[in-house]
């Protein structure tokens, strides 16, 4: 199992933050915000991770983060010119996957669950996860039936079917950059990961699993503030780095 954790976009949402740095690189209380994704990638016993990078602040990663060996782990780098989507994650990191399942993380996500089990556990297919919200309309979004099937996913519509959101955090099998490669840029101009995930449902082949602890995507002023406040004051996200 490979990990990639795309770190990309030119954070729009936070100016003027992000002039001067990435947004994954902004402190979330004590630390950068990018060390939370990536703790839930060792913690889960992933050391092998592509960091996907847009190209402005891209030598900030490489001061902070190194070669990995710091955190028992090896890095490689790529750079995103531009941003054109979650899915291009899978077709930058084509050869660094070299035919192997990959669990991808947003630089932006901030779980304080263990994925642990749902990464060892992985064999085929697609996995993701669900977790329910407030704002549906700020994500994906899937749909269940009474029995727990999967009915559908849609990216951030305008009449949310559910208000179970698919945070940042996919773990994928081989067959996900043929499929990213097939798909056609949506009307905001991106290859929508959502698109990945309907084409792993519709094989029969997707595996949705409800998160139960607090999951926050630190992407706005208000998300971030509330990180820094989960972090510090409610719960306990068990850091190993
Ligand atoms: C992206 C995905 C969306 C997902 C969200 C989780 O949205 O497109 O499906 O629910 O991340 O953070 P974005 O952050 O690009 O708006």
């Amino acid at each position: 199992m490979k990990g990639i954790i795309l770190s990309g976009g030119s954070g729009t949402r936070l100016r003027p933050l992000t002039k001067m740095t990435s947004k994954q690189l902004l402190p979330v209380y004590n630390r950068p915000m990018i060390y939370y994704p990536l703790n839930t990638l060792l913690k889960a016993g992933i050391r092998d991770i592509l960091i996907i990078v847009a190209p402005d602040h891209a030598g900030n990663y490489l001061n902070l983060l190194g070669s990995g060996r710091e955190f028992g782990a090896r890095f490689t780098y790529e750079i995103q010119d531009e941003p054109r989507g979650l899915a291009d994650a899978f077709i930058i990191g084509e050869s660094f996957l070299d035919d192997e399942s990959v669990t991808m993380i947003l630089g932006d996500n901030i779980f304080v669950d263990d994925f642990s089990d749902d990464i060892k556990s992985f064999t085929s297919g697609g996995r993701i996860f669900a977790k329910e919200v407030d704002d549906p309309k700020r994500f994906g979004i899937v749909e269940f039936d009474e029995q727990g099937k999967v009915l559908s996913i849609e990216e951030k519509p305008e009449n949310p079917k559910s208000n179970y959101a698919i945070p940042g955090l996919y773990i994928f099998d081989n067959q996900v950059s043929m499929i990213a490669k097939s798909i056609e840029p949506s009307e905001r101009g991106e290859i929508e990961i959502t698109e990945i995930q309907n084409a792993y449902l519709e094989k029969e082949m997707l595996d949705v699993r409800k998160v139960e602890g607090e999951w926050i995507d630190a992407g706005t002023h208000d998300s971030l503030l509330d990180a820094g406040l989960l972090v510090r004051d409610k719960v306990d996200v068990k850091m190993i780095i």
